[in-house]
């Protein structure tokens, strides 16, 4: 469910074949960042393509609540109009970030460093996920804190008033904990640096050089990734155009793949080589993916997907890659049903962490539609190929990348599938309804059992 909404149930049932061209909505982390960023800038940034989902809207109330204005034009361009670092106001009343993990962690960051007080709260999710993987490198540089039992929301914080710039190697693979750290950096003075010995996405990186921040990134002689900041730049306003988001392509690419018959194109998809571990794996699994017409568009690659039905069959999914795909292995585990033979997927523990424990509600997923599987502490092996999928209600846990995968399982599926709750689906990817009923998906709505 949504912060304060009320459950819809969702079912679908075996649709298409899919064809044709279709475009999903804008990157998640890059339209938060482009807010974030915007507003610490000193002047008008401009944001084509800014995906509207609940997530994204909660990062720019927050950023509004210090200051920022932000308005959506007739065109649906939204301006940002910055107040500039080290002028953030401080916040009256709380700030709701609803389900977003990466707006309240990234803003944590970022106030972290100001002279100012504020308070997150969040829904039933994002208060059971542990904050103290961003909240302890902030106290380091100076921000009090005072949190639920074992950091988690609600939290208040007051930023340091001088912050002391940090070199922190960041414990687990997180894009969103590096993020914390060298936004808290920005209004720092002096040298920031984090270590990250496993790579995650690096939109923080780029798009804060894109700002004009005076940031580099080298690999040291352990093979780690370091990224130094120097604090206290003025950073630049931008025009920034936001690609198609790679995780909410997940959900057609794999609907493509397991529908008999079908064969689409999806635009303008962003090819950020930290983000496209899904399309790895699904060719390895022999989809039939070709990525056509690559290019660059503001400093990230972007291309078009094209999709063919396709026989899959199940592989080992190698651990490394996991950061590259943290986010597909939902609707990835769908796909493995649909595969000769088993898929193992080792390296997950960042899944029990995430908007549910989503190694759990997978299997859960699975096993209610008939689908053989094993999960350990932090693996999951799918067995494919089994007779008369589907027929299951799958509870969601307030996590939007649940709901969307198992719909996904029930268009391919013998027997209908049912999502406890496709409320949820606006976290991320509000027109996924629309997007699937214009290819000719069919889902059923069950609003009086939510009573
Ligand atoms: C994100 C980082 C990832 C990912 C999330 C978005 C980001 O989280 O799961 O959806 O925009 O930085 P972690 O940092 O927890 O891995």
């Amino acid at each position: 469910m949504s912060h304060g909404s009320t459950p819809v149930p969702l079912s679908t049932r075996a649709s298409g074949p899919f064809s044709g061209t279709l475009r999903v909505p804008g990157d998640k982390s890059i339209s938060h960042r482009a807010l974030m960023f915007g507003a610490l800038a000193i002047g008008r940034t401009t944001v084509k393509g800014l995906l509207e989902s609940e997530d994204v809207l909660a990062t720019a109330d927050a950023m509004r609540a210090v200051g920022a204005v932000i308005e959506k034009q007739d065109d649906g361009t939204y301006t940002v109009d910055g107040i500039g670092l080290g002028s953030l106001l401080e916040p009256e009343g709380v700030i709701d970030f609803g389900n977003a993990g990466t707006g309240v962690r990234l803003t944590m960051g970022i106030f972290g460093s100001h002279d100012i007080a504020a308070t997150f709260v969040g829904d039933a999710s994002l208060s059971g996920r542990p904050m103290g993987r961003v909240l302890n490198p902030l106290r380091e540089m100076g921000t009090s804190v005072i949190a639920r039992e074992g950091d988690r929301l609600p939290a208040s914080i007051r930023g340091a008033k001088h912050p002391t710039p940090l070199t922190y190697r960041v414990p687990m693979a997180s894009a969103q904990v590096k993020s914390a750290v060298l936004l808290a950096g920005l209004n720092a003075p002096g040298t920031t640096t984090v270590i990250e010995p496993i790579p995650t996405r690096d939109h923080t990186e780029k798009m804060l050089q894109g700002f004009g921040a005076d940031l580099d990134v080298s690999v040291n002689e352990a093979g780690e990734r370091v990224i130094t900041l120097q604090g206290q730049p003025e950073l630049k306003p931008q025009d920034l155009d936001v690609p198609g988001d790679p995780s909410s392509a997940g959900f057609p690419i794999v609907a493509a793949l397991i529908v008999p018959g079908s064969d689409i194109t999806i635009e303008n998809v962003l090819l950020n080589e930290h983000r496209t571990g899904l399309i790895t794996t699904l060719i390895e699994m022999g989809g039939d993916i070709e990525i056509l017409n690559r290019r660059d568009a503001s400093g990230e690659e972007v291309g078009d997907i094209h999709v063919r039905h396709s026989q899959l069959k199940g592989i080992t999914v190698p651990a490394e890659r996991a950061p590259s795909m943290i986010d597909e292995y939902p609707v990835l585990a769908v796909a493995a049903a649909f595969a000769r033979g088993d898929t193992f997927m080792p390296g997950l523990d960042e899944l029990r962490v995430k908007e549910s424990d989503r190694l759990a509600a997978v299997a859960r997923g699975l096993e209610a539609n008939g689908i053989p599987c094993v999960e350990t502490k932090d693996t999951l092996t799918v067995t494919g190929g089994a007779n008369s999928i589907g027929g299951g209600t799958v509870v969601t846990h307030l996590d939007h990348r649940i709901a969307m995968s198992f719909l996904i399982l029930g268009m391919a599926s013998e027997k209908p599938v049912t999502v406890d709750d496709g409320a949820v689906i606006a976290t991320s990817f509000p027109t996924f309804t629309k997007l699937f009923t214009d290819m000719g998906a069919s889902f059923e709505n069950h609003p009086s059992e939510a009573a």
